[in-house]
Protein backbone atom coordinates (compact mmCIF):
# COMPACT_ATOMS: atom_id res chain seq x y z
CA UNK A 1 0.00 0.00 0.00
CA UNK A 2 1.73 3.31 -0.75
CA UNK A 3 2.06 5.88 1.69
CA UNK A 4 1.04 8.94 1.98
CA UNK A 5 1.33 11.61 4.63
CA UNK A 6 0.11 15.04 4.70
CA UNK A 7 0.47 17.85 7.00
CA UNK A 8 -1.40 20.99 7.92
CA UNK A 9 0.41 24.32 9.30
CA UNK A 10 0.51 23.92 13.50
CA UNK A 11 -1.89 26.68 14.59
CA UNK A 12 -0.26 29.57 16.81
CA UNK A 13 -1.89 29.16 20.46
CA UNK A 14 -2.25 32.76 20.83
CA UNK A 15 -5.79 33.34 20.03
CA UNK A 16 -8.60 30.50 18.94
CA UNK A 17 -9.61 28.93 15.82
CA UNK A 18 -11.39 30.80 12.98
CA UNK A 19 -12.43 30.05 9.91
CA UNK A 20 -9.06 30.23 8.34
CA UNK A 21 -8.04 27.64 10.27
CA UNK A 22 -10.80 25.15 10.55
CA UNK A 23 -10.66 25.44 5.99
CA UNK A 24 -6.78 24.56 6.18
CA UNK A 25 -7.86 21.36 8.36
CA UNK A 26 -11.22 20.28 5.98
CA UNK A 27 -8.99 20.80 2.75
CA UNK A 28 -6.39 18.64 4.31
CA UNK A 29 -8.75 16.29 5.21
CA UNK A 30 -10.68 16.22 1.74
CA UNK A 31 -7.39 15.13 0.96
CA UNK A 32 -6.28 12.37 3.28
CA UNK A 33 -10.07 11.25 3.23
CA UNK A 34 -9.52 10.88 -1.03
CA UNK A 35 -6.33 9.27 -0.91
CA UNK A 36 -7.39 6.77 1.78
CA UNK A 37 -10.26 5.88 -0.82
CA UNK A 38 -7.94 5.31 -3.47
CA UNK A 39 -6.39 2.87 -1.05
CA UNK A 40 -3.09 4.78 -0.10
CA UNK A 41 -1.59 4.36 3.76
CA UNK A 42 -2.62 7.55 5.07
CA UNK A 43 -0.51 9.41 8.08
CA UNK A 44 -2.74 12.43 8.04
CA UNK A 45 -0.23 15.34 10.99
CA UNK A 46 -2.35 18.75 12.60
CA UNK A 47 -1.22 20.02 15.94
CA UNK A 48 -0.82 23.55 17.65
CA UNK A 49 2.63 25.81 17.42
CA UNK A 50 3.37 26.71 21.21
CA UNK A 51 6.39 28.33 21.59
CA UNK A 52 7.77 31.84 21.35
CA UNK A 53 7.47 35.63 22.47
CA UNK A 54 3.84 36.32 21.33
CA UNK A 55 2.70 32.85 23.52
CA UNK A 56 4.76 34.54 26.08
CA UNK A 57 3.20 37.65 25.72
CA UNK A 58 -0.42 36.51 25.79
CA UNK A 59 0.39 34.11 28.69
CA UNK A 60 1.48 37.23 30.84
CA UNK A 61 -1.24 39.25 29.87
CA UNK A 62 -3.81 37.05 31.77
CA UNK A 63 -1.58 36.19 34.70
CA UNK A 64 -0.38 32.79 33.57
CA UNK A 65 2.33 30.46 33.23
CA UNK A 66 3.01 29.68 29.35
CA UNK A 67 2.74 26.13 29.15
CA UNK A 68 -0.68 26.52 31.48
CA UNK A 69 -1.56 29.24 28.43
CA UNK A 70 -0.54 26.64 25.63
CA UNK A 71 -2.53 23.94 27.48
CA UNK A 72 -5.89 25.56 27.30
CA UNK A 73 -5.43 26.85 23.95
CA UNK A 74 -4.05 23.81 22.22
CA UNK A 75 -7.04 21.75 23.72
CA UNK A 76 -9.24 24.04 22.07
CA UNK A 77 -8.36 23.66 18.36
CA UNK A 78 -7.73 19.92 18.98
CA UNK A 79 -11.38 20.12 20.32
CA UNK A 80 -12.35 21.20 16.99
CA UNK A 81 -11.03 18.80 14.84
CA UNK A 82 -13.93 15.79 15.20
CA UNK A 83 -16.35 18.56 15.09
CA UNK A 84 -15.48 19.34 11.88
CA UNK A 85 -15.26 15.50 10.79
CA UNK A 86 -11.64 15.28 10.65
CA UNK A 87 -9.75 12.31 10.22
CA UNK A 88 -6.61 13.39 11.24
CA UNK A 89 -3.87 10.22 13.16
CA UNK A 90 -2.36 12.58 14.96
CA UNK A 91 -2.04 15.61 16.75
CA UNK A 92 1.17 17.10 17.39
CA UNK A 93 2.23 19.85 20.55
CA UNK A 94 5.64 21.63 20.05
CA UNK A 95 5.91 21.38 23.61
CA UNK A 96 5.88 17.79 23.92
CA UNK A 97 9.29 15.76 24.57
CA UNK A 98 8.97 13.27 21.46
CA UNK A 99 9.25 17.21 19.32
CA UNK A 100 11.90 18.48 21.41
CA UNK A 101 14.26 15.92 21.34
CA UNK A 102 14.26 15.92 17.64
CA UNK A 103 14.85 19.49 17.21
CA UNK A 104 17.64 19.00 19.90
CA UNK A 105 19.63 16.45 18.00
CA UNK A 106 18.75 18.28 14.64
CA UNK A 107 20.35 21.38 16.16
CA UNK A 108 23.32 19.75 17.36
CA UNK A 109 23.93 17.72 14.09
CA UNK A 110 24.09 21.19 12.24
CA UNK A 111 26.15 22.71 14.39
CA UNK A 112 28.92 19.86 14.84
CA UNK A 113 28.90 19.68 10.50
CA UNK A 114 29.17 23.71 10.78
CA UNK A 115 25.79 24.79 9.52
CA UNK A 116 24.83 26.90 12.45
CA UNK A 117 27.40 29.56 13.71
CA UNK A 118 27.53 32.15 16.43
CA UNK A 119 27.59 36.04 14.75
CA UNK A 120 26.63 39.41 16.20
CA UNK A 121 23.25 40.56 15.00
CA UNK A 122 22.58 44.41 15.13
CA UNK A 123 19.16 45.44 13.82
CA UNK A 124 15.85 46.20 13.14
CA UNK A 125 12.96 43.37 15.12
CA UNK A 126 9.43 42.91 15.26
CA UNK A 127 8.26 41.21 18.19
CA UNK A 128 4.82 40.52 16.41
CA UNK A 129 6.59 38.90 13.65
CA UNK A 130 9.34 37.76 15.69
CA UNK A 131 11.33 38.43 13.28
CA UNK A 132 14.45 40.99 12.13
CA UNK A 133 13.52 43.39 9.72
CA UNK A 134 15.53 44.89 7.07
CA UNK A 135 15.57 48.26 5.17
CA UNK A 136 13.79 46.70 2.43
CA UNK A 137 10.91 45.81 4.38
CA UNK A 138 10.12 49.66 5.29
CA UNK A 139 7.31 51.44 3.42
CA UNK A 140 8.17 53.86 0.51
CA UNK A 141 7.91 56.88 3.65
CA UNK A 142 10.07 54.90 5.41
CA UNK A 143 7.62 54.04 8.00
CA UNK A 144 7.59 50.29 9.29
CA UNK A 145 4.40 48.24 7.80
CA UNK A 146 1.47 47.80 10.07
CA UNK A 147 1.95 44.03 10.70
CA UNK A 148 5.32 44.23 12.04
CA UNK A 149 3.63 46.08 15.30
CA UNK A 150 6.16 47.97 17.27
CA UNK A 151 9.98 47.87 15.49
CA UNK A 152 12.95 47.98 17.61
CA UNK A 153 16.55 47.66 17.18
CA UNK A 154 18.91 45.65 19.06
CA UNK A 155 21.95 44.12 19.15
CA UNK A 156 22.71 41.02 20.11
CA UNK A 157 25.25 37.79 19.72
CA UNK A 158 23.19 35.03 18.55
CA UNK A 159 23.27 31.81 16.35
CA UNK A 160 23.11 31.46 13.28
CA UNK A 161 21.78 29.15 10.24
CA UNK A 162 23.58 29.27 6.66
CA UNK A 163 21.54 29.60 3.75
CA UNK A 164 23.60 31.75 1.84
CA UNK A 165 25.68 28.58 0.67
CA UNK A 166 22.47 26.40 0.32
CA UNK A 167 21.19 29.00 -2.14
CA UNK A 168 22.43 27.16 -5.44
CA UNK A 169 21.34 24.25 -4.12
CA UNK A 170 17.63 25.19 -3.92
CA UNK A 171 17.65 26.89 -7.24
CA UNK A 172 18.52 23.86 -8.68
CA UNK A 173 16.19 21.70 -6.70
CA UNK A 174 13.34 24.08 -7.66
CA UNK A 175 14.17 24.01 -11.22
CA UNK A 176 14.53 20.18 -11.09
CA UNK A 177 11.17 20.09 -9.32
CA UNK A 178 8.48 22.20 -11.54
CA UNK A 179 5.46 20.69 -9.17
CA UNK A 180 7.36 21.16 -5.80
CA UNK A 181 4.91 23.85 -4.94
CA UNK A 182 1.13 24.01 -6.02
CA UNK A 183 0.08 26.26 -7.31
CA UNK A 184 2.45 26.24 -9.81
CA UNK A 185 2.78 30.29 -9.85
CA UNK A 186 3.82 30.12 -6.34
CA UNK A 187 7.15 28.39 -7.28
CA UNK A 188 7.61 31.13 -9.51
CA UNK A 189 7.68 33.65 -7.06
CA UNK A 190 10.09 31.89 -4.73
CA UNK A 191 12.64 31.89 -7.70
CA UNK A 192 12.07 35.45 -7.90
CA UNK A 193 12.82 35.79 -4.42
CA UNK A 194 15.89 33.89 -4.66
CA UNK A 195 17.25 36.23 -7.29
CA UNK A 196 18.62 38.15 -4.49
CA UNK A 197 20.99 36.97 -1.91
CA UNK A 198 20.23 34.83 1.10
CA UNK A 199 20.86 36.52 4.23
CA UNK A 200 21.60 33.54 6.91
CA UNK A 201 18.77 32.52 9.60
CA UNK A 202 19.14 33.79 13.37
CA UNK A 203 17.56 31.06 14.87
CA UNK A 204 18.71 31.54 18.43
CA UNK A 205 16.92 34.10 21.01
CA UNK A 206 18.89 35.50 24.71
CA UNK A 207 16.96 33.45 27.12
CA UNK A 208 17.15 37.08 28.83
CA UNK A 209 14.47 38.48 26.17
CA UNK A 210 12.21 34.93 25.51
CA UNK A 211 12.64 32.27 27.81
CA UNK A 212 9.52 30.18 25.96
CA UNK A 213 11.25 27.90 23.83
CA UNK A 214 13.38 24.92 23.37
CA UNK A 215 17.12 25.69 25.26
CA UNK A 216 19.88 25.31 22.21
CA UNK A 217 21.75 22.19 23.17
CA UNK A 218 24.81 23.69 23.05
CA UNK A 219 24.11 27.11 24.72
CA UNK A 220 21.84 27.02 27.45
CA UNK A 221 22.05 30.76 27.16
CA UNK A 222 19.63 30.62 24.43
CA UNK A 223 16.35 29.53 22.86
CA UNK A 224 15.19 28.47 19.78
CA UNK A 225 13.72 30.90 17.55
CA UNK A 226 10.32 29.62 16.95
CA UNK A 227 10.27 28.69 13.03
CA UNK A 228 13.25 26.81 13.16
CA UNK A 229 11.29 24.20 15.76
CA UNK A 230 7.93 24.68 14.32
CA UNK A 231 8.92 23.44 11.10
CA UNK A 232 10.25 20.42 12.51
CA UNK A 233 7.11 19.13 13.47
CA UNK A 234 6.53 17.52 10.17
CA UNK A 235 9.99 14.87 11.00
CA UNK A 236 9.46 14.84 14.91
CA UNK A 237 5.94 13.69 14.79
CA UNK A 238 7.01 10.45 12.50
CA UNK A 239 10.50 10.06 12.91
CA UNK A 240 9.91 6.59 14.84
CA UNK A 241 7.04 5.47 12.11
CA UNK A 242 9.45 3.51 10.09
CA UNK A 243 7.89 4.25 6.46
CA UNK A 244 6.06 7.58 6.82
CA UNK A 245 8.57 10.26 5.94
CA UNK A 246 8.88 11.79 3.35
CA UNK A 247 5.82 14.20 3.10
CA UNK A 248 3.37 13.77 0.39
CA UNK A 249 1.81 17.43 0.93
CA UNK A 250 2.71 20.21 3.62
CA UNK A 251 -1.15 22.15 3.23
CA UNK A 252 -0.54 25.45 4.39
CA UNK A 253 -1.51 29.16 3.38
CA UNK A 254 0.33 31.27 1.41
CA UNK A 255 1.73 33.71 3.76
CA UNK A 256 3.65 31.34 5.60
CA UNK A 257 5.21 29.45 2.25
CA UNK A 258 7.78 32.08 1.57
CA UNK A 259 10.37 32.10 3.70
CA UNK A 260 9.58 29.62 5.91
CA UNK A 261 8.19 26.89 3.89
CA UNK A 262 9.50 27.30 0.07
CA UNK A 263 13.33 28.51 1.47
CA UNK A 264 13.92 27.63 5.39
CA UNK A 265 12.35 23.96 5.28
CA UNK A 266 14.04 22.56 2.37
CA UNK A 267 17.56 23.64 3.30
CA UNK A 268 17.09 22.70 6.77
CA UNK A 269 16.38 19.00 5.43
CA UNK A 270 19.03 19.15 2.65
CA UNK A 271 21.97 20.31 5.61
CA UNK A 272 20.77 17.80 7.68
CA UNK A 273 20.69 14.87 5.23
CA UNK A 274 16.99 14.22 5.28
CA UNK A 275 14.73 13.69 2.55
CA UNK A 276 12.36 16.49 1.30
CA UNK A 277 8.71 16.24 1.03
CA UNK A 278 7.23 15.95 -3.01
CA UNK A 279 5.24 19.37 -2.44
CA UNK A 280 3.81 21.99 -0.33
CA UNK A 281 0.21 23.02 -1.59
CA UNK A 282 -0.44 26.60 -0.44
CA UNK A 283 -3.97 27.99 0.08
CA UNK A 284 -5.33 31.75 -0.14
CA UNK A 285 -7.06 33.50 2.52
CA UNK A 286 -10.49 33.76 4.18
CA UNK A 287 -11.77 37.27 3.79
CA UNK A 288 -14.03 39.72 5.14
CA UNK A 289 -15.02 42.30 3.06
CA UNK A 290 -11.72 41.97 1.75
CA UNK A 291 -9.23 42.09 4.31
CA UNK A 292 -7.56 38.63 5.86
CA UNK A 293 -9.64 37.17 8.51
CA UNK A 294 -7.13 36.78 11.42
CA UNK A 295 -6.50 36.24 15.51
CA UNK A 296 -4.78 39.79 15.61
CA UNK A 297 -7.71 42.22 13.46
CA UNK A 298 -10.12 41.17 15.62
CA UNK A 299 -12.49 39.85 12.38
CA UNK A 300 -11.98 36.44 12.98
CA UNK A 301 -15.42 34.17 12.23
CA UNK A 302 -15.95 31.14 14.92
CA UNK A 303 -16.51 28.45 12.86
CA UNK A 304 -18.21 26.34 15.45
CA UNK A 305 -21.16 29.02 15.06
CA UNK A 306 -21.60 27.28 11.23
CA UNK A 307 -21.35 23.94 12.34
CA UNK A 308 -24.03 24.37 15.33
CA UNK A 309 -26.81 26.03 13.02
CA UNK A 310 -25.90 23.93 9.67
CA UNK A 311 -24.05 20.95 10.33
CA UNK A 312 -20.20 19.77 9.59
CA UNK A 313 -21.10 18.58 6.06
CA UNK A 314 -23.26 22.20 5.34
CA UNK A 315 -20.10 23.67 6.48
CA UNK A 316 -17.25 21.41 4.79
CA UNK A 317 -19.59 21.93 1.56
CA UNK A 318 -19.10 25.50 1.51
CA UNK A 319 -15.31 25.83 2.04
CA UNK A 320 -14.50 23.55 -0.65
CA UNK A 321 -16.66 24.63 -2.88
CA UNK A 322 -16.27 28.16 -2.60
CA UNK A 323 -12.25 28.29 -2.64
CA UNK A 324 -10.43 27.83 -5.65
CA UNK A 325 -7.08 26.63 -3.70
CA UNK A 326 -4.56 29.16 -3.72
CA UNK A 327 -6.92 32.07 -4.32
CA UNK A 328 -8.57 34.02 -1.35
CA UNK A 329 -12.21 33.87 -1.20
CA UNK A 330 -14.69 36.30 1.02
CA UNK A 331 -16.87 35.14 3.39
CA UNK A 332 -20.85 36.08 3.68
CA UNK A 333 -23.56 34.77 5.65
CA UNK A 334 -25.11 35.29 2.64
CA UNK A 335 -23.10 33.52 0.07
CA UNK A 336 -23.39 30.80 2.60
CA UNK A 337 -27.04 30.53 2.73
CA UNK A 338 -27.18 30.60 -0.85
CA UNK A 339 -25.46 27.68 -1.58
CA UNK A 340 -26.81 25.90 1.84
CA UNK A 341 -30.74 26.23 0.42
CA UNK A 342 -30.21 26.05 -3.49
CA UNK A 343 -26.86 23.29 -3.60
CA UNK A 344 -28.00 21.44 -0.54
CA UNK A 345 -31.46 21.88 0.75
CA UNK A 346 -33.20 22.38 -2.80
CA UNK A 347 -30.89 20.09 -5.13
CA UNK A 348 -29.77 17.34 -3.03
CA UNK A 349 -32.29 17.58 -0.17
CA UNK A 350 -35.11 17.37 -2.52
CA UNK A 351 -33.51 14.50 -4.70
CA UNK A 352 -32.90 12.46 -1.45
CA UNK A 353 -36.57 13.21 -0.03
CA UNK A 354 -38.38 12.21 -3.79
CA UNK A 355 -36.32 9.04 -4.19
CA UNK A 356 -37.47 7.87 -0.53
CA UNK A 357 -40.89 8.89 -0.96
CA UNK A 358 -41.70 7.55 -4.44
CA UNK A 359 -40.19 4.45 -3.83
CA UNK A 360 -42.16 4.31 -0.29
CA UNK A 361 -45.27 4.75 -2.23
CA UNK A 362 -45.17 2.85 -4.92
CA UNK A 363 -43.06 0.38 -4.64
CA UNK A 364 -43.21 -1.00 -1.39
CA UNK A 365 -40.13 0.42 -0.06
CA UNK A 366 -38.19 -1.74 -2.04
CA UNK A 367 -36.09 -0.61 -5.35
CA UNK A 368 -37.02 -2.33 -8.44
CA UNK A 369 -34.90 -4.41 -10.96
CA UNK A 370 -35.03 -1.80 -13.91
CA UNK A 371 -36.07 -2.37 -17.43
CA UNK A 372 -34.10 -1.34 -20.76
CA UNK A 373 -32.84 1.98 -20.55
CA UNK A 374 -35.06 4.82 -22.44
CA UNK A 375 -33.28 8.08 -23.70
CA UNK A 376 -33.98 9.91 -20.69
CA UNK A 377 -31.70 6.94 -18.49
CA UNK A 378 -29.04 6.62 -21.20
CA UNK A 379 -29.12 10.62 -21.24
CA UNK A 380 -28.38 10.79 -17.60
CA UNK A 381 -26.17 7.94 -17.33
CA UNK A 382 -23.86 9.61 -20.27
CA UNK A 383 -23.59 12.59 -17.99
CA UNK A 384 -22.46 10.54 -14.82
CA UNK A 385 -20.12 9.05 -16.98
CA UNK A 386 -18.34 11.81 -17.99
CA UNK A 387 -18.76 13.48 -14.40
CA UNK A 388 -16.85 10.74 -13.36
CA UNK A 389 -14.24 10.51 -16.09
CA UNK A 390 -13.61 14.58 -14.64
CA UNK A 391 -13.56 14.34 -11.16
CA UNK A 392 -11.02 12.02 -9.78
CA UNK A 393 -8.56 14.19 -12.28
CA UNK A 394 -10.16 17.33 -10.46
CA UNK A 395 -9.37 15.75 -7.56
CA UNK A 396 -5.40 15.26 -7.94
CA UNK A 397 -5.14 18.68 -9.32
CA UNK A 398 -6.69 20.11 -6.67
CA UNK A 399 -9.59 21.40 -7.99
CA UNK A 400 -12.28 20.26 -5.62
CA UNK A 401 -14.70 23.06 -6.21
CA UNK A 402 -14.65 22.98 -10.08
CA UNK A 403 -15.36 18.80 -8.82
CA UNK A 404 -17.95 19.75 -6.75
CA UNK A 405 -19.61 22.24 -9.52
CA UNK A 406 -19.63 18.97 -11.97
CA UNK A 407 -21.16 17.05 -9.57
CA UNK A 408 -24.23 19.44 -8.95
CA UNK A 409 -24.82 19.61 -12.50
CA UNK A 410 -25.19 15.82 -12.24
CA UNK A 411 -27.17 15.97 -8.99
CA UNK A 412 -29.62 18.90 -10.97
CA UNK A 413 -30.04 16.58 -13.94
CA UNK A 414 -31.44 13.74 -11.66
CA UNK A 415 -33.52 15.76 -10.56
CA UNK A 416 -34.60 17.24 -14.36
CA UNK A 417 -34.45 13.91 -15.46
CA UNK A 418 -37.17 12.91 -12.37
CA UNK A 419 -40.09 15.35 -13.80
CA UNK A 420 -39.76 14.28 -17.01
CA UNK A 421 -40.31 10.41 -16.19
CA UNK A 422 -43.22 11.83 -13.41
CA UNK A 423 -43.41 9.19 -11.62
CA UNK A 424 -46.01 10.37 -9.65
CA UNK A 425 -48.12 9.93 -13.03
CA UNK A 426 -46.77 6.60 -13.35
CA UNK A 427 -47.95 5.10 -10.23
CA UNK A 428 -51.58 6.28 -11.27
CA UNK A 429 -51.48 4.01 -14.77
CA UNK A 430 -52.36 0.61 -14.58
CA UNK A 431 -50.76 0.17 -18.15
CA UNK A 432 -48.28 -2.57 -17.78
CA UNK A 433 -45.27 -0.54 -20.29
CA UNK A 434 -46.26 2.68 -17.80
CA UNK A 435 -45.35 -0.01 -14.64
CA UNK A 436 -42.22 -0.66 -16.08
CA UNK A 437 -41.08 2.61 -16.46
CA UNK A 438 -41.69 3.84 -12.91
CA UNK A 439 -39.64 0.45 -11.97
CA UNK A 440 -37.12 2.06 -14.68
CA UNK A 441 -37.44 5.43 -13.41
CA UNK A 442 -37.52 4.56 -9.67
CA UNK A 443 -34.11 2.54 -10.06
CA UNK A 444 -32.62 4.84 -11.91
CA UNK A 445 -33.02 7.61 -9.10
CA UNK A 446 -31.99 5.73 -6.85
CA UNK A 447 -29.06 4.63 -8.43
CA UNK A 448 -27.67 7.87 -9.39
CA UNK A 449 -28.54 9.31 -5.89
CA UNK A 450 -26.14 6.58 -4.57
CA UNK A 451 -23.25 7.69 -7.15
CA UNK A 452 -23.69 10.95 -5.84
CA UNK A 453 -23.59 9.98 -2.61
CA UNK A 454 -20.23 8.34 -2.92
CA UNK A 455 -18.79 10.85 -4.62
CA UNK A 456 -19.22 13.32 -1.79
CA UNK A 457 -17.59 10.82 0.74
CA UNK A 458 -14.11 12.85 0.80
CA UNK A 459 -16.13 16.13 1.23
CA UNK A 460 -19.16 15.11 3.18
CA UNK A 461 -18.51 11.97 4.66
CA UNK A 462 -21.71 12.43 7.57
CA UNK A 463 -24.02 12.84 3.77
CA UNK A 464 -22.13 10.44 2.14
CA UNK A 465 -23.26 7.71 5.03
CA UNK A 466 -26.38 8.68 5.35
CA UNK A 467 -27.31 8.06 1.82
CA UNK A 468 -25.96 4.93 1.70
CA UNK A 469 -27.98 4.12 5.26
CA UNK A 470 -31.26 5.20 3.51
CA UNK A 471 -30.56 3.64 0.62
CA UNK A 472 -29.88 0.22 2.57
CA UNK A 473 -26.87 0.18 1.08
CA UNK A 474 -23.85 -1.61 2.46
CA UNK A 475 -20.55 -0.56 0.73
CA UNK A 476 -18.35 -3.71 0.35
CA UNK A 477 -16.24 -2.65 -2.49
CA UNK A 478 -13.36 -0.29 -3.41
CA UNK A 479 -14.30 3.41 -3.89
CA UNK A 480 -13.79 3.56 -7.43
CA UNK A 481 -16.42 0.81 -7.94
CA UNK A 482 -18.77 2.04 -6.07
CA UNK A 483 -18.60 5.19 -8.73
CA UNK A 484 -19.35 2.70 -11.59
CA UNK A 485 -23.39 2.44 -12.58
CA UNK A 486 -24.90 -0.38 -11.95
CA UNK A 487 -27.35 -2.54 -10.22
CA UNK A 488 -26.21 -2.62 -6.46
CA UNK A 489 -29.62 -1.58 -5.06
CA UNK A 490 -31.80 -3.40 -7.17
CA UNK A 491 -34.00 -5.32 -3.78
CA UNK A 492 -32.99 -3.18 -1.66
CA UNK A 493 -35.04 -1.69 0.92
CA UNK A 494 -35.25 2.17 1.94
CA UNK A 495 -36.05 3.94 4.58
CA UNK A 496 -39.14 6.09 4.95
CA UNK A 497 -37.54 9.66 4.93
CA UNK A 498 -34.66 11.42 5.74
CA UNK A 499 -34.45 15.14 6.36
CA UNK A 500 -30.53 16.04 5.71
CA UNK A 501 -30.67 20.06 5.18
CA UNK A 502 -33.45 21.60 7.02
CA UNK A 503 -34.51 25.50 5.96
CA UNK A 504 -32.92 27.28 8.33
CA UNK A 505 -34.68 31.02 7.12
CA UNK A 506 -35.70 32.45 3.58
CA UNK A 507 -32.62 32.43 1.19
CA UNK A 508 -31.34 35.54 0.60
CA UNK A 509 -32.70 37.32 -2.30
CA UNK A 510 -30.83 36.38 -5.60
CA UNK A 511 -30.44 39.53 -7.89
O1 LIG B 1 1.41 30.65 10.84
N1 LIG B 1 -7.58 32.13 5.68
O2 LIG B 1 0.17 29.78 12.59
P1 LIG B 1 -1.20 30.57 12.41
C1 LIG B 1 -6.98 30.97 5.39
N2 LIG B 1 2.30 28.66 13.62
N3 LIG B 1 -5.98 30.45 6.11
C2 LIG B 1 -5.56 31.14 7.18
C3 LIG B 1 -6.14 32.37 7.54
C4 LIG B 1 -7.20 32.87 6.73
N4 LIG B 1 -7.83 34.00 6.99
N5 LIG B 1 -5.52 32.81 8.67
C5 LIG B 1 -4.58 31.88 8.98
C6 LIG B 1 1.31 29.97 11.83
N6 LIG B 1 -4.60 30.88 8.09
C7 LIG B 1 2.48 29.11 12.27
C8 LIG B 1 2.62 27.93 11.32
S1 LIG B 1 3.80 25.68 10.50
C9 LIG B 1 5.23 24.88 10.83
C10 LIG B 1 3.77 27.02 11.62
C11 LIG B 1 -3.71 29.71 8.05
O3 LIG B 1 -2.02 30.12 13.56
C12 LIG B 1 -2.26 30.15 7.93
O4 LIG B 1 -1.97 30.49 6.59
O5 LIG B 1 -0.96 32.02 12.23
C13 LIG B 1 -1.53 28.93 8.40
O6 LIG B 1 -1.33 28.00 7.35
C14 LIG B 1 -2.49 28.35 9.45
O7 LIG B 1 -3.75 29.01 9.25
C15 LIG B 1 -2.01 28.62 10.87
O8 LIG B 1 -1.80 30.01 11.05
MG1 LIG C 1 -0.86 33.73 11.10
Amino acid sequence: MPSFYITTAIDYVNGSPHLGHAYEKVLTDVIARYRRLMGDKVHFLTGTDEHGQKVQQSARKKGIAPQQFADEVSAEFKSILPKLLISNDDFIRTTEERHKKVVREVLQSLFDKGDIYLGEYKGYYSTRQEQFLQEKDRNIDGSWPELFGEVTEIIEKNYFFKLKTHQDWLIDFLAKNEDFIFPKYRQKQVLEFLKEPLNDLCISRPKERLEWGIPLPFDAGYVTYVWFDALLNYYSAVVDKPGVWPAAWHVIGKDILVPPHAVYWPIMLHAAQIPLPKGIIAHGWWTQSGSKMSKSTGNALNPLDLVTEFGADAFRFFLIREMNVGQDSDFSRDQFLVRYNSDLANDLGNLINRTLNMANRFSAAQIPAAGPAGEPEKELQALWEKTRLEYIPLFDGFQFHTALERLFIFIKSINAYIEKRAPWKLGKSVESSDQELLRTTLATMAESLRLAGAALQPIMPGTSEKINSVLGFTPSVTWSEQLEWGTKLEGSKVDESLVLFPRPQPAAPKQ
